[in-house]
């Protein structure tokens, strides 16, 4: 993510956690107004790694208590109102569930009114199932206001050695922003003649030109075994029954790691750590470091040192090189 010269545009990121999506935009020359996370422990990573910036946390990173009238004219706000509500790894109740936050969400909006907004979550969001819930709670509310593009984006088109997929709504205030937009055109191409858990692009494969992602093993050193692919969906250590050091997020993904002869269960603080513990069948133990190239964070980025919120952290973010891409194809929409 090379970083671009600063853009004077601005951001307000809610439902910040630890920052995925705020990587990319800082990358692309935004500058941050302010970033809202209510676990007060995912918000201190964010500080820690940006410590210059205002980064609120607990009650007072919590969304449903800000009156937003400061923030008026900010350029972009960006936010992941919590998927669970939406997930299929969930129970998908959807605007029954308590978490869903997209309401709140579409009060910021409408409160600071932004020159553009982005709203991030699972690509089950636009499943015909919740349409209805959209349609009542974020188009009807903003139509007149915003123009929304919507769309979804797979990691590994940016480079992200992991089957990701995410679903993104773009709204902006002037038709002429909305209308020079495009969807942030591929960087790279996929790994593998079927990748069985990539679903097909919806826009045509990126140009054969491109440069080639790399898959799991490659990405993270490992030897070779006649065999490597993208990295299964990482799931959120913090989300679940119970908090979890394992980022399987399902039978899918745990076969897929089978294959990959990687062991994702009791995933390590540390690579060294790691390597202390070996697996049953001599698979390869990840590490929280192991997690965050999967992701696409950056090289020098910090977690916390349990891993579990770490893993949180990690499995709940935008991937940033998406992130990036999409605040480089925002910036390009203001001109
Ligand atoms: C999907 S994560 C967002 C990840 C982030 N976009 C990134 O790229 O790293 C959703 C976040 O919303 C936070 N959250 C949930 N309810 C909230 C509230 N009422 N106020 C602020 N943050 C909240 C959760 O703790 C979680 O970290």
């Amino acid at each position: 993510m090379p970083v671009m010269p600063p853009s004077g545009l601005t951001c307000l990121s809610l439902f910040c956690g630890g920052g995925g999506l705020d990587i990319g935009f800082e990358a692309a020359g935004f500058v941050h107004a302010a970033c809202y996370e209510i676990l007060p422990q995912v918000a201190g990573s964010l500080s820690l790694n940006r410590p210059s910036w205002a980064v609120y946390g607990g009650e007072s990173g919590d969304v449903t208590r800000q009156i937003w009238g400061q923030f008026s004219g900010i350029d972009v706000m960006v936010g992941g109102p919590p998927c669970q509500p939406y997930s299929q790894a969930g129970q998908q109740h959807g605007k029954s569930d308590v978490r869903d936050m997209i309401p709140t969400y579409v009060q910021a909006i409408k409160a600071v009114s932004p020159a553009a907004f982005v709203l991030e979550n699972v690509p089950a969001l636009l499943h015909e199932k919740f349409r209805g819930h959209l349609d009542a709670e974020l188009m009807r509310p903003l139509d007149g206001a915003y123009h929304l593009h919507v769309f979804t984006l797979d990691a590994a088109w940016f480079g992200v050695p992991q089957a990701r997929r995410r679903a993104f709504i773009i709204g902006f205030r002037s038709r002429s922003h909305f209308d020079r937009f495009t969807k942030p055109r591929p960087t790279h191409r996929l790994p593998f003649a079927k990748p069985d858990l990539v679903t097909p692009p919806l826009f045509g494969e990126p140009a054969d030109a491109l440069p080639v992602c790399m898959g799991a093993r490659q990405s993270l050193g490992l030897p070779e075994i006649g065999f490597d692919a993208l990295a299964p969906t990482i799931r959120s250590g913090m989300t679940g029954p119970r908090y979890t050091t394992s980022v399987v997020s399902g039978q899918a993904s745990q076969r897929r790691w089978t294959e990959l002869q990687v062991w994702p269960h009791g995933v390590n603080r540390t690579r060294a750590g790691a390597q202390l513990f070996p697996t049953p069948n001599g698979y390869f133990r990840l590490s929280v470091p192991d997690c965050a190239v999967l992701q696409g964070f950056p090289g020098d980025w910090r977690f916390p040192s349990q891993a579990y919120l770490a893993l949180g952290i990690i499995g709940n973010s935008v991937c940033p090189p998406v992130a990036y891409n999409l605040a480089k194809a925002i910036r390009r929409a203001f001109g």
